[in-house]
Order: C-alpha cells, then sequence, then structure tokens
C-alpha cells in the first residue's frame, strides 16, 4: 500500500513564529499535498502531528482545525492523524478527534504489513499533556508493555508511526524520556521495520541494529514537504 506522509504543518494565523515557521500558508500547502496524494494513488494519509498552532482564542483553534478538516474529508482518502504536542497543548483528545471527523488512530493490517500508531503525548508521570501546558521537553510513552505484548503477538513486518523521537541521532531534547526501552522492545522483537516520526523539524534519516528511523521534515518551514513510502 502507498502511503502519504505530512507532519509539522503548524497550521495558525500567524505569517511566521519561531522566524522559520510559515504557519498561515500551511493550510494550502496541505491541500496541495493531497492532491500529490491522490495523484499517487495513495490508499492512506497519515498526519504525524503539530497540524495545528496556538491561536490566542480557543474559538480560532476550533475554525482552524475545521478548515483542515474540510480539506481531509474533501480528499476522500482514509486519514489518520497522530496528535503532536502542540495539538496537545491547545485540544483535549475528544475535542480533537471530534472536529477532525474520522482520524483517530487505529492499528492497520495490510498483507504482511502492522502499522502501529503510538501517543507519546504524555509526561514523565504519565499524564497526558491537555490544554495550557507547554513542556514539550517532557515526552513519554506509558504504554510500552501493553506496545511490547501487541508486538509479541504478531506474525507481520511492523511499522510504528509517532510524532515525538525515539531515533538516537535525534537531539534528545526531542526524545522520548523512555526511548531506549522502546527502541530495545522493537529490537528484540526482529519484527519491527521501520520507525516513522515528525517533530524535530529539520528531518532526519538513520538505521539503528536493522530498524530504520526516519523523521520527516516540518510543513510549515518548507515547500512540498511531503511524502509517500510503501509498506
Ligand atoms: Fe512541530
Amino acid at each position: 500500500m502507498k502511503i502519504g506522509i505530512f507532519t509539522d504543518s503548524h497550521y495558525s494565523s500567524q505569517k511566521v513564529t519561531c522566524s522559520n515557521r510559515y504557519n498561515s500558508k500551511s493550510l494550502q500547502k496541505i491541500k496541495e499535498a493531497y492532491a500529490y496524494f491522490k495523484s499517487q494513488n495513495c490508499g492512506l494519509v497519515i498526519c504525524l502531528g503539530d497540524i495545528i498552532d496556538k491561536e490566542n482564542d480557543h474559538i480560532k483553534e476550533i475554525e482552524n482545525l475545521k478548515s483542515v478538516a474540510k480539506v481531509i474529508q474533501n480528499s476522500n482518502i482514509k486519514t489518520i492523524c497522530l496528535m503532536g504536542n502542540h495539538d496537545a497543548f491547545c485540544f483535549d483528545t475528544d475535542e480533537f478527534y471530534s472536529i477532525l471527523g474520522t482520524c483517530r488512530p487505529e492499528n492497520i493490517s495490510e498483507h504482511d504489513s502492522l502499522l502501529i500508531f503510538c501517543d507519546a503525548c504524555y509526561f514523565h508521570t504519565g499524564q497526558h499533556y491537555k490544554p495550557g501546558d507547554s513542556d514539550w521537553t517532557d515526552t513519554f510513552y506509558p504504554h510500552a508493555e501493553q506496545l511490547k505484548e501487541c508486538i509479541a503477538r504478531q506474525d507481520k513486518n511492523i511499522y510504528i508511526f509517532m510524532h515525538q523521537n525515539i531515533d538516537p541521532s535525534v537531539p534528545q531534547t526531542h526524545c522520548l524520556s523512555n526511548a531506549d526501552e522502546l527502541r530495545r522492545i522493537f529490537e528484540d522483537s526482529g519484527k519491527v521495520k521501520a520507525v516513522y516520526q515528525g517533530h524535530f523539524h529539520s528531518g532526519n534519516t538513520s538505521e539503528v541494529n536493522g530498524i530504520k528511523y526516519v523523521t520527516f521534515p516540518a510543513m510549515c518551514e518548507r515547500e512540498s514537504a511531503y511524502f509517500t513510502i510503501e509498506v
């Protein structure tokens, strides 16, 4: 199956934030991305998180997310959106997915592959990020044991999708505090083929003990930051 991927669109009304994030341009870029995914016959689109960015007013954040939801729904391509830290700092999980419609992550089984989606918008305490929080450097995946058991039950090639990073060559500020534990689970299973992530805006690729780690560049910082993978 061909999958379209984009990440870190950070859509908001702001023209520029952090000197190189062109937030307001992202709605148009998401439309372009879907046109490209359609031309490539993608059967699935995955947004790896930070789909929107903060406004002074939550009403405006809702409006922005609704605009993105409209693009997704009009595309008629099944789409899964992982929450990024910026999404979780603006919306609670239920509000986020009720606005987006049908984009809630669920594992997808396709021939000999299984796609697993992990929400790592948690503090090391195990508490999920909530609107008003802001410490994106404290990131953690609290369901490692369940993930290990889920992988153990499979006889398929496994692909992991997550907003935050577990690739050891990405700066530590962007990585989960239990990234080592997750890498060990993936390596010991012998089934995880690749891990796909966003969050680190420059992007990165590496291979560690036979597992490919791909961090996609942020859509808000460049043109044509949309990609396809084949699983
Ligand atoms: Fe981001």
